[in-house]
């Protein structure tokens, strides 16, 4: 299957995910400025597209490019994947996934998420202040829960969680297979 990932990566994990998903689906890869400057014939021959976007405070970052196209991609297999520094068990992992896709858009495009973490080597400055000012803000929180102080905790320096086994109910889906999860 022709297979498309475009991507858009501020720190590095969006892009490695793009990459293994690129790799095991054997796709092309593009990063999101390339994307935007080809025609619209370009994208003709892919039975496949995915789009990945790092969350930030909430939303896809630039998810919208991809929404738009997608209205005139409906014979496609269309995912979205989202990384950001919760773990995907993380209950507002869902709520995330639920408000990513309107019902329209849900019923040809699929919406995924991937945990990812945080890097503050690779991030921007207006980046690195905002997380500072979050992490001040539910640091200093009264009644802050062990939930709250935790997370304050580990989002005030980098960590990984990213895994390639989250791929795979990307790749499941964009190969039209169902995916089991293995337990
Ligand atoms: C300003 C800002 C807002 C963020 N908001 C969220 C969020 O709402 N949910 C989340 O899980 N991660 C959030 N993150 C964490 C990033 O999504 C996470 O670091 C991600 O792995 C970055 O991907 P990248 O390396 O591809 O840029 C935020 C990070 C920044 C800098």
């Amino acid at each position: 299957m022709k297979t498309l990932i475009i991507y858009t990566s501020q720190t590095g994990f969006t892009k490695k995910y793009a990459e293994w998903i690129s790799e095991r689906m054997n796709g092309d890869l593009l990063d999101l400025k390339e994307a935007q400057k080809k025609s619209t014939d370009y994208y003709n021959d892919y039975e496949a597209i995915c789009y990945g976007g790092w969350a930030m405070a909430g939303t896809i970052v630039k998810v919208k490019w991809f929404l738009d196209k997608a209205v005139n991609w409906k014979d496609k297999k269309l995912a979205v994947y989202c990384v950001g520094g919760s773990p995907n068990d993380n209950p507002d992992v869902d709520i995330f996934l639920q408000n990513a896709l309107n019902d329209e858009q849900r019923k040809y495009i699929r919406a995924f998420y991937c945990q990812g973490g945080f890097n503050y080597e690779n991030m921007k400055t207006p980046s690195k202040l905002a997380m500072k000012m979050f992490v001040s803000v539910l640091k200093n929180k009264k009644n802050a829960t062990e939930k709250e102080k935790f997370m304050a905790e580990k989002m005030s320096s980098s960590y990984d969680i990213s895994d390639k086994k989250y791929i795979e109910p990307i790749v499941c889906y964009l190969e039209g297979k169902e995916y089991e999860e293995e337990n």
